[in-house]
C-alpha cells in the first residue's frame, strides 16, 4: 500500500480544505496589540466554554503548561505530579529552567493519581523543605496511555488542594477525549483547577494552537510573559480561526478515534505475541507490549504493511487514533495485526 496509516500520533493531520477556507477568511489584526478581533473573540468563547474567566492564546501545549506552572510558583517551589506527565518527561526540563521549581512524581495508575498518593507527597512548611505549591493532572493522560479522570476523582484532589492550599493545573491537551469518555460538561474543568492547558493541535485537527485558561489575574500577567518568552504573535487570528473550526466541527469525531482504539484493542486481544489491558482504553490512545520480538522488529513489520506506530518502553507501543484514520484503514490494521501477531 502506498499510503502510510500513520498512527504515530493525533499531531500529524492536515488541515482540512474546510478549515483552509475558513483561516484564508479570518479577519485579523496585530494580536500584540490586541487587536485581532478572531483571537479576541475565541479567547472569550473557549474561557466561558470551560467555566473560567479568562484565556490566552498560545503557540503550543508546553507553552500553556510552562506559563501555568510559572504563574502558580515561586522559585524553590514543588510541583506534584505523576511520573508519566508530560511536565515531566517531555517538556525539556521547562519547569526547573524556566521557573526555578522542580517536580515531585509519583506512581499513578495509567498517569491517573490518587488523592490518598498525592497527600503523602505534600511537604511540611519547614525552611529545609521545598514548597509544595501545585498539584499539576493530565487528562486525559499521553504517556499514560489515554486514561481520564472522571468528575469524581478530580473533585477529590480539588478539595485536597484546598485543604493544604495548593494550586491545581490541569493539562487539557486531550481534555476533548476526555470529556467525551467520561461524560464531563466542559465548564466543569473551571470548576477544578486554577489554570488548565488545552490544545487544537490534538484529535481536534487545528495545524497550530493551544490556550491557557484562568482568573482574569493570572491571565493579564501571564500574556507579558508569553511576550518575554517570545510567543507574542502577530496575525494569528488564521490559526485562532483554524483551532475555532476544529471545535465546532472536529470535536464530536472524537468518538469515532475512540471506538477505532477499542476495535484494534480488541484484535489485539486475540494475538498471542501481544499483550494489553483492555480496561486501559479509554480514549485514542492505545498502549501495548510486545512478546519476545524486540520492539523495533514489530514496528519495521508494521511499516511494510503501511502501518506507523512509535516505540514507548522497552516492550511497548503506542497508537493514536485521529480523523484522517478510515473505516478501511481500520480494516487492513486489524488484518495485519492478525496475520503478524497472532
Ligand atoms: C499531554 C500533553 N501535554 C502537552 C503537550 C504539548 O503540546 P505541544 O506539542 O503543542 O507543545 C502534549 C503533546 O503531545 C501532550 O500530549
Amino acid at each position: 500500500m502506498n499510503r502510510k496509516i500513520d498512527l504515530r500520533s493525533d499531531t500529524v493531520t492536515k488541515p482540512t480544505a474546510k478549515m483552509r477556507k475558513i483561516m484564508a477568511e479570518a479577519e485579523v489584526g496585530d494580536d500584540v496589540f490586541r487587536e485581532d478581533p478572531t483571537i479576541n473573540a475565541f479567547e472569550h468563547k473557549i474561557a466561558d466554554m470551560f467555566g473560567f474567566e479568562a484565556g490566552l492564546f498560545v503557540p503550543s501545549g508546553t507553552m500553556g503548561n510552562q506559563l501555568a506552572l510559572h504563574m502558580l510558583t515561586q522559585p524553590g517551589d514543588e510541583i506534584i505530579c505523576d511520573y508519566t506527565s508530560h511536565i515531566f518527561n517531555y517538556e525539556s526540563a521547562a519547569a526547573g529552567f524556566l521557573s526555578g521549581v522542580q517536580l515531585r512524581t509519583i506512581n499513578g495508575r495509567f498517569g491517573i493519581m490518587e488523592p490518598s498518593d498525592i497527600e503523602k507527597a505534600i511537604r511540611p512548611c519547614n525552611d529545609w523543605d521545598p514548597h509544595t505549591s501545585v498539584i499539576a493532572l493530565e487528562n486525559s493522560t499521553n504517556k499514560g496511555g489515554g486514561s481520564c479522570y472522571c468528575k469524581k476523582e478530580l473533585m477529590d484532589i480539588r478539595n485536597l488542594a484546598d485543604e493544604y492550599h495548593l494550586s491545581v493545573h490541569l493539562d487539557g491537551a486531550r481534555i476533548w477525549n476526555a470529556a467525551l469518555a467520561t461524560v464531563t460538561e466542559l465548564s466543569y474543568y473551571g470548576s477544578v483547577a486554577d489554570t488548565m492547558s488545552i490544545c487544537f493541535s490534538k484529535g481536534l485537527g487545528a495545524p497550530v494552537g493551544s490556550m491557557l485558561l484562568g482568573d482574569q489575574d493570572l491571565i493579564t500577567p501571564a500574556r507579558r510573559v508569553r511576550k518575554m518568552l517570545g510567543g507574542g504573535m502577530r496575525q494569528a487570528g488564521i490559526l485562532a480561526a483554524a483551532a475555532d473550526y476544529a471545535v465546532d466541527n472536529h470535536f464530536q469525531l472524537l468518538r469515532e478515534d475512540h471506538k477505532r482504539a477499542r476495535s484494534l484493542g480488541k484484535t489485539i486481544m486475540q494475538c498471542s505475541k501481544l499483550v494489553i489491558d483492555m480496561n486501559s482504553i479509554r480514549t485514542n490512545i492505545l498502549l501495548f507490549d510486545v512478546k519476545d520480538i524486540p520492539v523495533n522488529d514489530a514496528l519495521k513489520m508494521l511499516e511494510k504493511e503501511g502501518i506507523l506506530m512509535v516505540p514507548f518502553g522497552p516492550h511497548t507501543i503506542r497508537a493514536v487514533f485521529h480523523f484522517e484514520i478510515t473505516d478501511d484503514d481500520m480494516n487492513h490494521v486489524n488484518s495485519v495485526f492478525r496475520h503478524l501477531f497472532i
